[in-house]
Parts: C-alpha cells; structure tokens; sequence
C-alpha cells in the first residue's frame, strides 16, 4: 500500500478563536487528508468546526500520561480535546525547550499510547548540511527519535531543515530526494511497514514550489508552517498534493 498523503499544517504559537474561520474555505481532495496542529487552546474548538473534513493536532505532548508536570498536556488530553496527531521534535521544540532525540522517542511513545498519530520531525542545521553531516544527522536522529512501537498507522516522518524553517529557503530538489530516499531505506530496514510511513518535507513550502516539491519520490506530503495560516495560501499546497 501506498503511504497516506497528507497536507498538515503547523499554526504554531499564532491564531486566535477567528482565526478558524480559515478552516471553511480549505479545499479537500481526493486521497489527501488534511491535518491542522493550532495553538493547545484551539484544539477542540477546531475539532468541532472541523467536524470530519480536516483532521487536528497538537503541537506537542508530554512523555507520561498524567501527573505533575505544570503547564505540560499529556498525548490522552489531545485526544480527549478531538485530536488525532502530534507532532513531536520540532526543531523549535529543540531549540527552544532543549529536548533531545530521547525526549522526542518518549514523547511519541506515549502518544501511540494515546491513540494518536506521532509526526516525528528530524533535521540537519545548516552548519551540518555545509559540513556534509546531514544524512548522517537524519540516520541518527531517525534511530534515536522513532520508537520501536512506530508502525505506518501511528507515525509520520516530518524532514524539516532547520535552515530552510521560516526563511523562504528551500533545499534543491536532489537534496530533498536524497534525504527522503535515505529515510526511507532506513524506514525499511528497521520496520516490517516502513515502505507505508508517510514522509512529509517542511520548510518554506508555499503555493508556487509545492507541486515541484511534491514530485519528489518519497515525498508524501508537507508539513507547513506560516502558509497554513492562511486558506488562500494552504488551500493551494492541498490541491498540489
Ligand atoms: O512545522 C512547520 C515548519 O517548521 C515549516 O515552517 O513553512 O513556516 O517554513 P515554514
């Protein structure tokens, strides 16, 4: 079976209550399912509105199930508020909170535990890509990050340069295709279903390089952060999947 193609979108810390009015004018498309991870607050409120059409996700889960971890949403209060994603190991989630590749292994652990979908994202910085490092940063990160328990019901691969984040950069599409094919040979080589884990590329996709992008082999879709935020932005990347 072919990997699921999905277009999910990543509002990060931006969207209020109005903000869902954007759901209404995404398109749908046949065999493309459609993910939004908003802001914690606007979770189930976007599952309502959503009501089937597109699916919703948080942005992150903590590694146990309950408990005293101020601040923190465990993966079963996702799912409870109507989610069915998460994603884990953002690299902003990184960077900013410092998790490491165990961390991000916990965490997406504990949301199969749940019942949710784990979007695992992994990515070179771009002093690794200059120094050559990025296959093997991606291999690492792939074997530290991803559970034993992952299966292609449950886990989606987000490649995210951290470079290419936010910066209107992307890499060429031979670098993307090389970084796809490698993960999902190592994909392969580890789990029985490794040849039907969808494989998202992120960073930097709009409407005018999405369809380019999207032809790359093992790319089966995109997680997209400031052009999701907008219908008339993402409704076009949904089309070109
Ligand atoms: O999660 C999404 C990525 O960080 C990509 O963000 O599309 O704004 O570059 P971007």
């Amino acid at each position: 079976m072919a990997p699921p193609k999905l277009a999910a979108g990543n509002w990060k810390m931006n969207g209020t209550l109005q903000s869902l009015a954007e759901l209404d004018a995404l398109p749908t498309a046949p065999g493309v399912e459609v993910l939004i991870c908003p802001p914690a607050l606007l979770v189930q409120p976007m599952a309502g509105r959503a009501a089937g059409r597109i699916m919703v996700g948080g942005q992150d889960c903590h590694a146990a199930a309950s408990g005293a971890h101020t601040g923190d949403i465990a993966a079963a209060q996702l799912k409870d508020a109507g989610a069915s994603h998460v994603i884990v190991g953002h690299s902003e989630r990184r960077s900013d909170h410092g998790e490491t590749d165990a961390a991000v292994m916990a965490k997406a652990a504990a949301a199969h535990q749940a019942g949710l979908v784990a979007i695992i994202c992994v990515g070179e910085t771009e002093a690794q890509r200059d120094s050559g490092e990025t296959l093997s940063v991606i291999a690492g990160q792939l074997a530290a990050s991803v559970p034993d328990c992952a299966t292609a019901a449950n886990t989606v691969i987000a490649y995210e340069p951290v470079w290419a984040i936010g910066t209107g950069r992307t890499p060429s599409a031979a670098q993307i295709a090389e970084v796809h094919d490698a993960m999902r040979q190592a994909l392969c080589a580890r789990f029985a279903d490794g040849a039907e884990i969808s494989l998202l590329y992120g960073g930097s996709v709009k409407p005018a390089n999405a369809a380019e992008i999207f032809a790359i082999p093992h790319v089966n879709g995109a997680l997209v952060g400031g052009a999701s935020l907008k219908a008339a932005d993402f409704g076009p990347i949904i089309s070109a999947l």
